[in-house]
């Protein structure tokens, strides 16, 4: 019998995002797998039931949806929802674990094996299963756009008859992701672009982007970093970079702050003495903030203004372009579910480093060690 993949309708606030699109439906189905959307699940996206039931799949109510031996979504399930789950069912989709571990422990106890996006590991093989790298880029690209758009003055050089105009100054910290994608969208806008991180290997990938690498001179070493993510800094050297940045963060125009650490609070960067030294009217788009974010004024969710400077904390920069956002999440999607079933069985694989990496619970159980650990502390 085929495998039924069910996409219920996303319910968080302000979520425009679907699960799935017509191409990859397309995909699935010439694997074998039956899938099940719920009526407008793709709506916010501007996927049609129509465009979907061409595709091949099913328009059927949240609880087929729910109800089928894999659930694709986009954000965490909620507690009514993994009620309506089939135990024995796999649950694939962005989970926050690390965030709500007690969530993985009610789909443990509803005996849904689940695989968190969030998980995969940062290696070759698991790339085009990185829904969180291009969810960021999606982040890097919109944060730029509305930074330009709250600017009170243009980000590219312009000649004009009524006399030349200076770019604007912009200033990313954080080069990772997100942080790469702001830079060069910023750069297709025209404003002079700087960037700072504390991994070295950031500092390349910053030029060849064709901005400026900021350099900060530390009394201490640099911390080691690892797995393609940074470690987080001793409180003295943390103390020592929020100083050393001011007078760049007092240069720029725009700040846009993408630091992360997985798994800790987001390091702050930009502190209420760099804020106040800052010209009037500028902007700081913190992409952190859903980690409670890299600036101390930052109110996540939300838009203050400190010091004449307004400070943003977008929660939702994916759903700005909900439709690229989908393709992108769902082609991850697709990745993982490809390498580990057919449209015939789902075959959980502990001795390959990624299922491994992913898997939150299995069996009743939750089988990730670093999420026991949370749920034990
Ligand atoms: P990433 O791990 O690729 O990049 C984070 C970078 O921060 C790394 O290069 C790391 O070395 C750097 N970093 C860590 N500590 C630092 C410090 N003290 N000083 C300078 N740099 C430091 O992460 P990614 O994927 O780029 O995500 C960045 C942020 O964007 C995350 O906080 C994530 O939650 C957020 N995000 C926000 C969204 C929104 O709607 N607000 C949507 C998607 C992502």
């Amino acid at each position: 019998m085929a495998l039924t993949i069910g996409v219920p309708k996303e319910t968080a606030a302000g979520e425009r995002r679907v699960a799935i699109v017509p191409e990859v439906v397309r995909k699935l189905v010439t694997q074998g797998f039956e899938v099940v959307v719920e009526a407008g699940a793709g709506e916010a996206a501007y996927f049609t039931d129509d465009a979907f039931r061409e595709a091949g799949a099913r328009i059927g109510t949240c609880s087929e949806a729910l109800g089928a031996d894999i659930v694709l979504k986009a954000t965490p399930p909620l507690k009514p929802e993994i009620g309506k789950m089939k135990p024995g069912s796999l649950f694939l989709g962005l989970l926050d674990p690390l965030g709500m571990p007690a969530l993985c422990l009610e789909l443990a106890n509803r005996s849904v094996t689940a695989l968190s996006m969030e998980l995969a590991p940062r290696i070759s093989r698991a790339q085009k299963m990185d829904a969180l790298s291009a969810m960021s880029s999606v982040a890097g690209y919109e944060a730029v756009l509305q930074a330009a758009a709250a600017l009170p003055r243009f980000f590219p050089l312009l000649t004009t008859a009524a006399g030349t105009l200076k770019p604007a100054n912009v200033l990313v910290l954080g080069a990772g992701v997100a942080g790469l994608q702001a830079i060069a969208t910023a750069r297709r806008l025209g404003a002079r672009v700087s960037a700072y991180d504390i991994r070295d290997a950031a500092q390349e990938e910053v030029r060849s982007l064709g901005a400026k690498f900021v350099e900060l001179v530390f009394e201490t070493q640099q911390d080691a970093d690892t797995g393609g993510y940074a470690t987080a800094l001793t409180a003295e050297k943390a103390a020592q970079q929020t100083a050393l940045l001011v007078p760049h963060i007092a240069a720029a125009d725009v700040v846009i702050s993408t630091a992360l650490v997985p798994g800790r609070p987001a390091p702050i960067l930009v502190t209420d003495e760099a804020l106040q030294a800052m010209k009037p009217g500028s902007v700081v788009i913190d992409l952190a903030a859903p980690g409670g974010g890299n600036c101390t004024a930052t109110k996540p969710g939300k838009t203050v203004t400190s010091h004449d400077v307004r400070i943003f904390g977008p929660l939702d920069l994916p759903s700005k372009a909900p439709v690229d956002a989908s393709a992108m999440y769902a082609r991850t999607l697709f990745a993982v579910l490809t390498e580990f079933s057919d449209g015939e069985a789902f075959r959980p694989n502990f001795e390959d480093e990624i299922f491994k990496g992913m898997c939150v619970t299995h069996e009743g159980q939750v089988v990730h060690e670093r999420i026991r650990t949370l749920l034990d502390t």
